[in-house]
């Protein structure tokens, strides 16, 4: 069988190497009669920078790609026609069995399309969640993947009752549970040694960790304003540490903002995997816009304020430890989590390590039927 998997964009590296693990794994154990896997790590490159990419290959041991399109950064169509362009010529040489594709990225949605044309089969792990705001450009990702992809790996069962209600056969359906939370339970020596709370002088539950870089939060003036009010709010109060991607900090530079830094504010360049899952574990709260850090919040039980009007993880919010909140209510909301306790939900079902590996199984099984 020969599989060709596809990652473009920081969130997806995370998700792609608990699937190259259980690939190696079968290879090593493999009886007389099975044969080997064959796999091939296709890079879009709709991220490129050290710090939104190679980073997270070495933490997470992930090989080399063994093609990256270099596409870089461009509006949606653009992006989203080179990836199909550079990436069909690929099909053609390699003629993969499967093509697996994560998450809700450009990139996802893009090698989804070329594959459904080719006659490929796709399999789409994190299938099935739903914001229900086609506002948001991942949404319109999510939709076209899974109505177009042959087997959708979800993280829970709500994700199974969204495909269904668009009429998704059940057949294609597997509930793996959470593909991240394999990496991120494998990190957790690694990121808890990092180091980064000493870098930054912080202490256990002693500060806020923000990420914000959702369009809809940084691309407008009066809603970065308002997220810098209410860090300098905050910043009376607990140190709050803000690693800046590059889209917030271009949309810095855009607006002439220049985030005043404090001793208790600071903005720093994006950190890699281990620094950031260790801010998770160790922070008072998590303020973000992030899909991941919702997650992983809700694993380590941390409390997280999402700025945004609805999420398409809502397990995080109905059994984790994530709450949504927006620019009117922040700073009340951000005052009550400071209040409340210092661990709060539950990890939900499956999120235990081996969605890697049931994610494989399954597409065994399914090619051999
Ligand atoms: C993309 C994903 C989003 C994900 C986010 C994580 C889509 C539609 N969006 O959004 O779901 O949460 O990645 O980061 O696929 N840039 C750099 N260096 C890089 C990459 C980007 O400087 O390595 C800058 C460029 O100015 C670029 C901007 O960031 O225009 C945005 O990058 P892009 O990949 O278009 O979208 P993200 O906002 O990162």
């Amino acid at each position: 069988m020969k599989i060709i998997v596809v990652a473009g964009a920081r969130p997806n590296f995370m998700k792609v190497s608990p699937f190259f693990g259980a690939i190696t794994r079968y290879n090593s154990q493999l009886g007389l009669n099975s044969e080997s896997i064959e796999s091939l790590l296709v890079h879009t490159g709709q991220h490129y920078d050290d710090n939104m990419s190679d980073v997270f290959f070495r933490e997470l041991g992930i090989r080399r790609p063994d093609i990256n399109l270099g596409v870089g950064s461009a509006s949606h169509a653009v992006q989203s026609a080179r990836i199909m362009i550079a990436f069909e010529p690929i099909c053609e040489k390699e003629k993969p069995d499967w093509v697996v594709v994560v998450g809700d990225v450009n990139s996802t949605m893009a090698c989804t399309i070329v594959c459904a044309k080719m006659g490929i089969k796709v399999a789409h792990i994190e299938a099935g969640l739903r914001s229900y705001d086609r506002t948001m450009p991942e949404e319109i990702n999510r939709i076209v993947t899974d109505a177009l992809a042959d087997m959708l790996f979800t993280p829970s069962e709500d994700a199974d009752q969204n495909l269904l209600h668009e009429g998704i056969p059940e057949k294609k359906i597997r509930l793996v549970g959470n593909i991240m939370i394999d990496s991120l339970v494998e990190s957790l020596p690694k990121a808890r040694s990092s180091g980064v709370m000493a870098e930054y002088g912080l202490a256990p539950k002693g500060f806020v960790y923000v990420t914000l870089h959702r369009p809809s939060n940084v691309d407008y003036r009066s809603s970065l304003t308002a997220v810098l009010d209410a860090l300098g709010y905050v910043a009376k109060r607990l140190p709050v540490i803000f690693p800046v991607h590059p889209r917030t900090r271009r949309m810095f530079d855009e607006f002439g903002l220049k985030p005043k830094e404090s001793l208790l504010l600071k903005f720093v360049a994006p950190i890699g995997y281990h620094r950031s899952l260790c801010l998770t574990e160790n922070a008072r709260l998590v303020l973000t816009d992030s899909g991941g850090l919702q997650e992983e919040a809700t694993y380590f039980r941390t409390p997280c304020l999402t700025l945004r009007p609805n999420t398409e993880r809502p397990i995080t919010v109905i059994m984790g430890s994530n709450r949504l909140t927006n620019l009117d209510s922040l700073i009340q909301d951000i005052d009550r989590s400071l209040r409340g306790p210092e661990r709060v939900g539950q990890v939900p079902p499956l999120w235990d390590g081996r969605t890697g590996i049931r994610s494989l199984e399954h597409l065994l099984q399914a090619s051999r039927s």
